[in-house]
C-alpha cells in the first residue's frame, strides 16, 4: 500500500446516514473488528467493549430510544453539556448546514430537524450497529483510546466497501441500551456507529464536509 493509498481510504470514509436494509455478511464484520482490534491504545489495556445489534433487535432498541426522546431528557454517561464556541461552533454549524441542506430541511425548520436528528436513534435504518462501551472506572484519557478503535474500525469498513457513522447520539440513553443488552451499570456508554450498505439514493448522504487547513491545527516548533 502506498501512502496515497492511505489517503484515498481516509478521504473515502465519510459519514453515511441513509442505508439498504440488507445485512453484511458476519465474516465480514468480524473482518473488520479484527482489523479495529489493531488499534492502540494507553499501556496496550484494550479498554473497548464492543456489543453489535443487528436486524430486528436493533429496530426494537432504535424504537424504544425513540420512544424516550419523545417523553423525557437524555441522560447519557458522559454528559454532553459543552457549548461549541467560535471556530468550534462555526464548523458545526457548517457541518449542520451540510447535512440539512443535502435533505432540503430549511434553517427554520424545526419540525423537519428534529426529525432528521430522530433517525440517529434507529441508527439511519441501518441493518447492524456497534455499541461502544468503557468498564467502570476509566475516564477520558481511555475514552480516547476509543477513538482509536472507532476509526480504525469506521476505516475497515470503507475498505470493505461499506458506509458507516459514528454516533453520540447512540449513547445518549444508556440506560435502555444497557437493558436490552442485558449489561450492568459498569459499562459505560460512549459512542454508537451505524453501518452498513449505503443507500446512494438517500439524500442525507450528499452532504459533504470540509477540513480546516494544517495552519489552523498545526504549530510546529524547532
Ligand atoms: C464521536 C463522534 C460522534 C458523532 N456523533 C454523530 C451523531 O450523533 N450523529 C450524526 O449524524 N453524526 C455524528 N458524527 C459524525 C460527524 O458529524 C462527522 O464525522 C463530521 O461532521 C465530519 O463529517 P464526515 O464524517 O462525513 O467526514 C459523529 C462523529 C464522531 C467522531
Amino acid at each position: 500500500m502506498t501512502p496515497q493509498d492511505f489517503d484515498t481510504l481516509v478521504r473515502a470514509r465519510r459519514s453515511v446516514r441513509g442505508y439498504r436494509p440488507d445485512p453484511v455478511a458476519s465474516e465480514v464484520i468480524d473482518a473488520a473488528l479484527a482489523t479495529a482490534l489493531w488499534a492502540p491504545s494507553n499501556c496496550n489495556i484494550q479498554p473497548w467493549h464492543v456489543h453489535i445489534v443487528s436486524g430486528d433487535a436493533l429496530r426494537v432498541l432504535g424504537a424504544a430510544m425513540t420512544e424516550a426522546a419523545h417523553s423525557g431528557q437524555p441522560h447519557p454517561d458522559i454528559p454532553m453539556d459543552t457549548a461549541y464556541r467560535g471556530v468550534f461552533r462555526d464548523r458545526q454549524i457548517g457541518s449542520a448546514k451540510a447535512l440539512y441542506g443535502a435533505m432540503g430541511i430549511a434553517r427554520d425548520d424545526r419540525a423537519g430537524r428534529s426529525a432528521a436528528f430522530l433517525r440517529n436513534l434507529d441508527a439511519f435504518g441501518a441493518p447492524h450497529a456497534a455499541f461502544v462501551f468503557l468498564p467502570e472506572g476509566f475516564g477520558t484519557r481511555e475514552a480516547a483510546d476509543l477513538g482509536g478503535f472507532v476509526q480504525t474500525f469506521l476505516l475497515a469498513l470503507t475498505a470493505q466497501g461499506l458506509g458507516s457513522v459514528a454516533q453520540g447520539a447512540l449513547s445518549l440513553y444508556p440506560d435502555i441500551v444497557r437493558a436490552h443488552l442485558g449489561l450492568g451499570a459498569g459499562e459505560q456508554l460512549i459512542v454508537g456507529i451505524a453501518f452498513g450498505h449505503e443507500d446512494p439514493s438517500h439524500p442525507a448522504n450528499a452532504a459533504r464536509t470540509g477540513r480546516a487547513a494544517l495552519t489552523d491545527i498545526v504549530t510546529r516548533h524547532g
